[in-house]
């Protein structure tokens, strides 16, 4: 079987290198890919943005592609599962209808209301003076978010008052998301503990991944601007062996089972962002309807199960509810940035150290393009996602950063807390 990795990024690096390791697959494209998995064995880029539906669909019916795999959430929200199916090609991905958990924040909140899921207490508004007036009522911290896909800029957790009403402004007054903040959620404030839980679904039927836990914020101890992830490890301490069953029975569970009784039936990666509460209790930040970036680089580094054989069936419909098989051992990747980063970057420097290896670790690309001398040249504000595994997150944390430390250009930074001790 030939398989397509939709994407560019660190996520779809992992994905790609994971879905050529299957016995069943024999050749795995990426479009638009990266140098990353340019040089893969088993894996070859095609020059297919990620957004041009119909060139996908093209090329995967020109190739009878048996299973295409989605990393970014826009061509799922956009429809290209739908497109696919039409052509009686398998995706591992969800259907549009399936993909608004993700594409409308509004959306997923009044789901997760009708089914009594635990998550934040919210209101939505699409005119400014009602919305204001909410926020001065009930005070700061408060968490202002865009309804739409805004690239994981949308989201405000305000510490004042003052903080949130310029989030409101921006969004319902200056229009800084466009459509996607036309319409806007307002939620209570939740502290605790972040956790990314992830599962292969096909429907009613589930396969959980390892847990993972994320660090958005750009700075040390959650200071500076909010970012797509700089670092991340599997597991996430917090989601003990109850915690993983309360979260499959409470939220998981009522999640796929809403979707299929609301006529959305859910296939692909069903990503819970959770916050774990003082009280013990796990309550969910948002929906993506896709792996995390960069979730995926440490948990496909434990991934010992075939996860061809897994998505394939899925898309199928035919995936077992069960476990899949994890290296015991935990997984940390760190993310190299370019400087600038979550802000617009400078590019084209020359990456040095990329052949430095150091064993149980491995770099995933994600900004990255080849200069025009073929050197490797910094191309995003993520550029790289340098991760180690280890007997624990200390020992993969301590791998991850010698080997981060063995590459460089002129710009470079990378938090230094990833896995130190939980803090946003
Ligand atoms: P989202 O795009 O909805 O995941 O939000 C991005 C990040 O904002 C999350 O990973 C959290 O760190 C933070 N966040 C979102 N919603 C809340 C909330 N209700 N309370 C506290 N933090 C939140
Ligand atoms: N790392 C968070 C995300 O992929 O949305």
């Amino acid at each position: 079987m030939e398989a397509l990795v939709i994407g560019g990024g660190g996520r779809e690096h992992a994905l790609a290198w994971k879905l050529a390791a299957s016995k069943e697959v024999e050749q795995v494209h990426v479009a638009p890919g990266n140098p990353g998995t340019a040089a893969e064995p088993g894996v070859e880029n095609v020059a297919i943005a990620a957004d041009d539906l119909e060139g996908l669909v093209e090329f995967a019916a020109g190739r009878r592609i048996g299973l295409t795999v989605v990393g970014p959430e826009a061509p799922l929200v956009a429809g290209i599962a739908d497109a696919l199916a039409l052509e009686g090609l398998a995706c591992f991905g969800p259907r549009a209808s399936a993909a608004r958990l993700e594409g409308s924040k509004a959306f997923a909140k009044a789901f997760l209301d009708r089914y009594r899921i635990p998550t934040a207490g919210y209101a939505t508004f699409d005119r400014i003076e009602p919305a204001v007036r909410h926020v001065r009522a009930q005070g700061a911290p408060i968490v202002v978010k865009a309804d739409g896909l805004a690239g994981g800029k949308g989201v405000t957790v305000a510490r004042t008052v003052d903080e949130a009403v310029h989030a409101l402004e921006s969004a319902l007054r200056e229009g800084a998301f466009g459509a996607a903040g036309e319409r806007v959620v307002v939620e209570e404030c939740l502290e605790g503990e972040e956790a990314s839980f992830i599962c292969i679904v096909d429907r009613d039927r589930v396969v959980p991944l390892a847990s993972s836990r994320d660090y958005k914020t750009r700075d040390e101890d959650g200071a500076g601007p909010n970012t797509g992830g700089m670092g991340a490890h599997s597991p996430a301490p917090g989601l003990t062996a109850a915690l993983h069953g309360k979260v499959m029975r409470d939220i998981v569970g009522p999640t796929v089972r809403g979707m299929a009784a609301d006529g959305a039936p859910f296939t692909g990666f069903l990503y819970a962002g959770l916050m774990i509460g003082r009280d013990g209790i796990a309550r969910v930040l948002e929906f993506n309807v896709r792996c995390g970036d960069p979730e995926t680089q440490p948990i496909m580094l434990r991934l010992r199960s075939d996860l061809a054989g897994m998505c394939g069936a899925a898309a199928a419909g035919r995936l077992e509810t069960g476990v899949a098989d994890w290296d015991p051992r935990s997984a940390l990747g760190v993310v190299l940035a370019a400087e600038g980063y979550p802000g617009a970057v400078r590019r084209g420097d020359p990456i040095l150290g990329l052949d430095r290896d150091l064993p149980d670790t491995r770099v995933f690309h994600a900004g990255t393009a080849f200069g025009d001398d073929g050197r490797v040249v910094t191309a995003g504000g993520r550029v790289l996602c340098v991760c180690g595994l280890g007997d624990d997150i200390a020992a993969a944390r301590r791998l991850a950063y010698a080997r981060a430390e063995l590459i460089d250009w002129p710009g470079r930074f990378s938090r230094a807390d990833i896995g130190r001790r939980p803090k946003p």
